[in-house]
This record gives structure tokens, C-alpha cells and sequence, in this order.
């Protein structure tokens, strides 16, 4: 019924009225823009703030003027063909969990699904109907902002994330009312921006696309997302936002796509800057023939469409495939039925419910990378007397202490810094008069302060505003002055945790050297005091995995799971403090998949059900773990697999499956990963799809640098 629906609304309308449906405005104005909606000349907005406010924040104005709005649309056009409206609603909307980055740390789909689906909810509220994300760019450079929402370096961890993410926005249902479609962004090869620089460009093979950097992509649309957004590189020359052949013959054509491709802001009008059409005409021809069926805020398709059309140059039926898929979106989401907010005027602060899921994300988010047992603390007092186990006196020290907004991350329109339980009130309420806080500045008083205390909690790391869009550094070491601090209160020899707040692996040598523990928490949302209390005091095991390799240093950039074996053998003896580069080439300071818990697990070696297996079958790879501590723990089993003979050179080690098994103290456990042959499939020189005959090597351990292995065959017959 949905297709019928749109045939019989397109039979209906003009050229004017087609060309209106795809074009976006960045803010929609209920009262400025009243013509225009009434006229059928604008689709889709961004935000929605209005002349009645500005201040988008203040409870019902963004419902208020979204409504406003949309009542000139339904109530007040030919065709009455509502608006729809998107905004980034990344990591929550007002219950704001973990950035993106951390959200992969906790390699679980659930709390991934479960964080999408409190969002959506509380967006519908508002009246938003659509968002901008996962972003599903593989993201191996550090010095790029935007890795901070992003879900990690490898394809298999982002593209299953994604994958639970889009059912968490969007339901079994997109037409529910606590539903709102999601978008897998930036299509494609963003990541790749020469070193980590945002915006620039991208020089990239289709082959390494298709082997590792549309995979993601693939999962989010196997998984029903309903639109795809261009990136604002371009890939070998051709502005994605022109690219027609990954846009309209590889995502709509071969992969079947059915949903509306929209531009990034925009998008459309820089191919005249990036130098490939010579004005907005031009650039929104290009445009369409690649595919792009909503123009997020140039303006180009609204001022030149009609015209192209009409001379000619650009053929009715890419317009028409356009507002196709835009007006099916618009049914699908029931929004001919269902145009208003879900409940005006219904309230939308963190409930306890929304809040529970901030913090199960939040702890789950929390990587562990050192410990030299400091932790967890023992909140008893009695650490003073010199003979006790408690954690006496604490200081609580850093540009984090007691800071709200800093802590919910890049992208968090919606968030209130006033939501945010901060470490120091976290902290105070476990350890009343016994903590003493300081904001970590390099200062006398903070020494005085720590040598008075027993040991000393360190928030160190970077503000939000260093990462996320257009925020790429040069320097990926803690920000300047911080690391005086660590070095003066580590010299008092007392112990030292340090909790690093970032949006993107950092250089974290210094840290590691000189703390007694370290925890990585990102920025952790609402309930970043209760996560880092409960993580520190050992009321949850810390549980989280580094979704991104951390280098030794900025200049040990690029490091990655996936580095393809080069023709010289790699060095395992070699002296890295030399700054040998070139050796350290599969070395990581901390490796993809790693983190620790509060007891030892120890691995078996992997064992398989069978020698050989056909290339349309599978096997499975059984793994050992036991837990050899005191504490229970949830540890993250990690498959990866080598192909060591294929067409094209193929990744050392990549990852293709995990899983999370709970382990009481002294308990063993045997892990079963099914492995079907087809997910050693890789785009071979013709680009196509192949899984070849001969050796496969899997390997198995708690992460990409400590692995066994074993080898299986496969086999042509069947
Ligand atoms: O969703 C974002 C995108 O990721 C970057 N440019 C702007 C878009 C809309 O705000």
C-alpha cells in the first residue's frame, strides 16, 4: 500500500511541488517560512527554533514550533504532505549515554540497541521524527574529531553496533509513535581523510572500500535503516556527493537500497568548491544523477531542479525517483497519519528508567588498561593507619571534577549539563568528609592536597569541544599542563588512579608510566559520576574493550587492526624506544580489543569441530576461558581470523566475532563461535565477492595482540 500511496500522491503533483520534496532547511521557522511550507517548496528540516524562541533548550519551544510548522504543511498545502523533521539525536537526547566510541567499547549489542531506543522515545517527544546517525565510518586515525562518533576501526564490531543502533531508533515498526528513522552516515570512505584532517580528501581503491569501509554500510541497510547520508569527501577525485556510481549503481543498485540518500550540510553546494561543477546548477545535475535525493540546506535542487528538468539536462525520472523515496519514507514513518509531536507538552527530563540505561552504558563503556592493585578501592577509612585495606583519604583532582556539560560528549543538543551526576558527587557520596576535591590545576594547594590525602583520583583527558566535527589535532597527548600534574602528585609516591576522559585514543605512554591504574571512560553521558564510582569501587567489573588501537605516540600514526602484511617481514625484536617507525608496525601501546577486569582469566587454545569446511558451511571454534581470580567478571571472548593466500592482500588479523561470557570466580567456560565460511568472503581483484579454497588461520584470546591459533582448510566441494 505504501508504493500505491505515493503513485497516486505523485500522479497529483507539479514539478514545483516534486523539487520541494527534496530540499531540507537547516531551521524552520513556523512564521518566516510559512509561505514556503504552504506552497509544497520545502520537505524536511533540521532544527526547528523559530522567531518564538531562540533558545531551542526552554521545555515545548522545539514540539512548539515543530507543530506550528507542520500545521502549515498538513493543514495549510495543495497536498498536505507533511514535513519531516531531523535532528542529531547521537548518543540520546536528553538522557545523554556514552559518545559513540564508548558505546563500541562495551562491545553489547543490547546496551547499543537499548541506548537507541531511550532516544528515540524522548526525540518523538519533542516532535523529531528522523536523526542523523550511527555514523558507521571506520575509523582508525586518532587525529581525526570525528572517531569520537564513531563505533571503532573494524568493520564487523561497527557494522553489528550499527545494526542494533538502527533497530533501537527505528523498532520492528517505524510507524510507532516512540519510533524515529535513523540514518548510517557518511557514506563513504570519511574516515579516510588524509591524516585525520576533517573534510579533506580521500584517496582510496575500491577494493579497500569494498573489503573494509562500506561493510558497516552494508550491515546498517541489511538491517532496515531508512536513509544513508553522503560524506563530504570525495574518494579518488569524485565528490561523494556526486558519485554516482557508489550512490546510485553500488547502494541503491546492487545493494537494493530503498530509502532516501540526503547530502551532509551543504554537501551539494561544495562540489563547486572541491572544484568539480562550476556553480550550483551545475553541482545540483551532478548531484541528482549520483543519487542524493534530499539536499540538506545548499539550496541548490530547490533553485535549479525545475530548470534542469525542464531544458532537459537532467531527466524527470531521477527527480522522480527522488521524491519517491522521500514520500515513502514519509509514509513508512505513519507520518501522513501521525504529523504532530507523539504528547505535547508531556515532560522530558532522565527518568529512573532512561537513567538505568545511561548507566549500564556508561559502566559498560569504562576500559580498564592498567592496574597495579589500586583497584578497585575499598571504601572503608582505614587506609591512614598504614595497616588497613580501605582507601582512606581521597582526592578527587582534574578539569572534571565537578563539570556537567564537558562530560556528555560531542553532539549532545538536547543535553543539560545540570543532568550530569558528576564524579565529585559520586565519589562524596561513598566517601562523605573523607574526600577532598581539587580542580587540578598545577597549584601548591593541590599538592598540599594530595600529599594530606592516601591517594589521589586524577581526571585527566580532553573537553568535548577537542573532538567530534572539524576538530582533528596534531598532537594526540593529554592537553597541555596536565601531565605537570600527574608528574608532581605520582612523585609524592602515593598511589594514583587516572581516569582519562577523551573522544579519541591519545597518547597515553606518560599516563601508564606513572599511574597505578588507569581507566579510559570517554565522556560518559548523565551518569558519569555514578559509572566511575561504581567501576572504582568494585560494585561492577569493569568490563569495556578499546575499540580503536591506542599508538605509542602521534607519530606512530596509523595503526590498526586491519594493516595488510607489506613484502618485508615485520620485526618482533625491535627496540621501540629507538622511535623505530617502520618496525613498529603492527605494535600498539594498547591493542584493539584490550581492557582488564578486577581477576585473571586465562585462555585455552582454540579447537575446531572439523579440519576442512565446504565454502557454503560452517564450523565452530571452541575456546576455553576460566577465571582464575577472586571477582567475577564478564569478559569480552574475541574470534579473529587470518587469510594468509588470496587474490589481494588481506588484513594480519581481523576480527569477526565476539562474545560476552559472565565468569564466577575460579569458573571455566566453554565459548562456541558457529563460523560460516562466508565471512572469510573479501572483494577480490574483479571487485566481486569470493571465498577462496585453502588455509584460513583463527585465532582466539581477550585481544588482537594476544591471540592462539589454529588452522582450518576450506573446501571447493560442498
Ligand atoms: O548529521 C550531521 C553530519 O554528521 C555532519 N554535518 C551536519 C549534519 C547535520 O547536522
Amino acid at each position: 500500500p505504501v508504493e500505491e500511496r505515493v503513485d497516486l500522491l505523485m500522479a497529483r503533483m507539479t514539478l514545483a511541488e516534486k523539487v520541494g520534496q527534496t530540499h531540507q532547511v537547516a531551521n524552520i521557522d513556523p512564521d518566516a517560512d510559512a509561505e514556503a511550507i504552504r506552497a509544497g517548496r520545502l520537505s524536511s528540516s533540521l532544527y526547528a527554533s523559530g522567531a518564538t524562541g531562540g533558545n531551542e533548550r526552554d521545555e515545548g519551544v522545539l514540539v512548539g514550533n515543530i507543530d506550528a510548522a507542520q500545521r502549515h504543511a498538513v493543514e495549510g498545502s495543495r497536498l498536505g504532505i507533511p514535513i519531516l523533521f531531523g535532528r542529531d539525536v547521537i548518543h540520546g537526547h536528553r538522557t545523554v549515554a556514552p559518545i559513540p566510541l564508548g558505546l563500541a567499547a562495551s562491545f553489547d549489542t543490547d546496551v547499543a540497541e537499548a541506548v537507541g531506543e531511550i532516544a528515540a522515545r524522548e526525540a518523538a517527544v519533542d516532535g523529531v521524527a528522523w536523526t542523523f546517525t550511527p555514523m558507521v565510518d571506520i575509523s582508525e586515525e586518532p587525529r581525526w574529531g570525528r572517531v569520537a562518533e564513531s563505533l571503532g576501526e573494524t568493520p564487523v564490531l561497527s557494522g553489528r553496533l550499527a545494526a542494533s543502533i538502527v533497530r533501537g531508533f527505528q523498532g520492528d515498526d517505524p510507524s510507532d509513535a516512540d519510533r524515529i528513522a535513523a540514518c548510517a552516515k557518511h557514506f563513504a570512505g570519511y574516515g579516510l581523510a588524509a591524516g585525520g584532517r576533517d573534510y579533506d580528501t580521500v584517496s582510496v581503491g575500491e577494493n579497500t572500500l569494498r573489503n573494509l569501509h562500506l561493510r558497516p554500510f552494508k550491515a546498517a541497510v541489511d538491517a532496515g535503516v531508512h536513509t544513508v547520508m553522503a560524506a563530504f569527501n570525495d574518494v579518488d577525485g569524485t565528490p561523494m556527493h556526486a558519485h554516482e556510481h557508489l550512490i546510485r549503481e553500488v547502494l541503491k543498485g546492487e545493494w537494493g537500497f530503498d530509502g532516501v540518500v540526503v547530502a551532509d550540510w551543504n554537501g551539494i553546494g561544495q562540489i563547486v568548491f572541491q572544484g568539480v561543477a562550476a556553480d550550483d546548477r551545475e553541482a545540483a545535475a551532478l548531484a541528482i544523477r549520483a543519487g542524493v535525493d534530499l539536499d540538506m540546506v545548499s539550496g541548490a535542487y530547490l533553485a535549479h531542479l525545475e530548470d534542469l528538468v525542464e531544458s532537459g539536462e537532467v531527466d524527470l525520472a531521477l527527480v522522480d525517483d527522488a521524491v519517491r523515496r522521500v514520500l515513502r519514507l514519509k509514509f513508512r514513518l505513519g507520518l501522513f497519519e501521525r504529523p504532530y509531536a507523539a504528547r505535547p507538552g508531556a515532560a522530558n527530563a532522565p527518568t529512573p528508567e532512561t537513567r538505568a540505561v545511561a548507566l549500564r552504558a556508561a559502566r559498560a563503556a569504562h576500559v580498564l588498561v592498567k592496574n597495579a592493585g589500586v583497584l578497585p578501592l575499598d571504601p572503608h577509612a582505614d587506609a591512614g593507619t598504614g595497616t588497613g585495606t580501605g582507601t582512606g583519604k581521597v582526592l578527587l583532582s582534574g578539569p572534571f571534577v565537578d563539570e556537567g556539560e564537558a562530560l556528555l560528549g560531542t553532539w549532545t543538543l538536547d543535553g543539560r549539563g545540570e543532568d550530569v551526576v558528576t564524579p565529585a558527587s559520586a565519589l562524596r557520596e561513598r566517601l562523605g568528609d573523607r574526600l577532598d576535591v581539587s580542580d587540578g590545576r598545577f597549584s601548591d594547594r593541590t599538592l598540599q592536597q594530595a600529599r594530606r590525602a592516601d591517594r589521589t583520583v586524577l581526571l585527566l583527558g580532553e573537553h568535548p569541544s577537542r573532538s567530534g566535527e572539524a576538530n582533528s589535532v596534531t598532537d594526540i597527548r593529554l592537553p597541555h599542563g596536565q601531565l605537570d600534574v600527574l608528574r608532581a602528585v605520582a612523585g609524592l609516591g602515593k598511589p594514583v588512579v587516572a581516569v582519562v576522559y577523551t573522544g579519541r585514543p591519545l597518547d597515553l605512554s606518560e599516563v601508564l608510566d606513572l599511574s597505578d591504574a588507569v581507566v579510559v571512560v570517554w565522556h560518559p553521558g548523565v551518569e558519569a559520576g555514578n559509572a566511575l564510582a561504581s567501576v572504582l569501587f568494585g560494585e561492577v567489573e569493569p568490563h569495556g574493550r578499546l575499540p580503536m588501537t591506542f599508538p605509542l605516540t602521534t607519530g606512530h600514526i596509523p595503526t590498526s587492526t586491519h594493516q595488510r602484511p607489506t613484502g618485508r617481514l615485520i620485526r618482533a625484536d625491535v627496540d621501540l624506544d629507538e622511535g623505530r617507525y617502520l618496525d613498529a608496525l603492527t605494535y600498539a601501546r594498547l591493542p584493539f580489543g584490550f581492557g582488564l577486569s578486577y581477576t585473571t582469566v586465562e585462555y585455552g587454545a582454540p579447537v575446531v569441530s572439523s579440519p576442512t569446511v565446504a565454502r557454503d558451511g560452517s564450523v565452530t571454534v571452541t575456546v576455553t576461558v576460566t577465571n582464575t581470580g577472586e571477582r567475577p567478571c564478564r569478559e569480552v571472548v574475541q574470534l579473529y581470523f587470518r587469510d594468509p593466500v588470496a587474490q589481494v592482500t588481506r588484513p594480519l588479523v581481523e576480527l569477526t566475532d565476539w562474545a560476552l561470557v559472565d565468569l564466577a570466580p575460579g569458573q571455566a567456560r566453554d565459548v562456541t563461535f558457529d563460523v560460516r565460511a562466508e565471512q572469510f568472503a573479501y572483494a577480490g581483484r574483479d571487485l566481486c565477492a569470493r571465498v577462496d579454497e585453502g588455509e584460513i588461520v583463527l585465532l582466539t584470546g581477550p585481544d588482537s595482540a594476544r591471540l592462539q591459533s589454529t588452522s582450518i582448510t576450506v573446501r571447493t566441494d560442498s
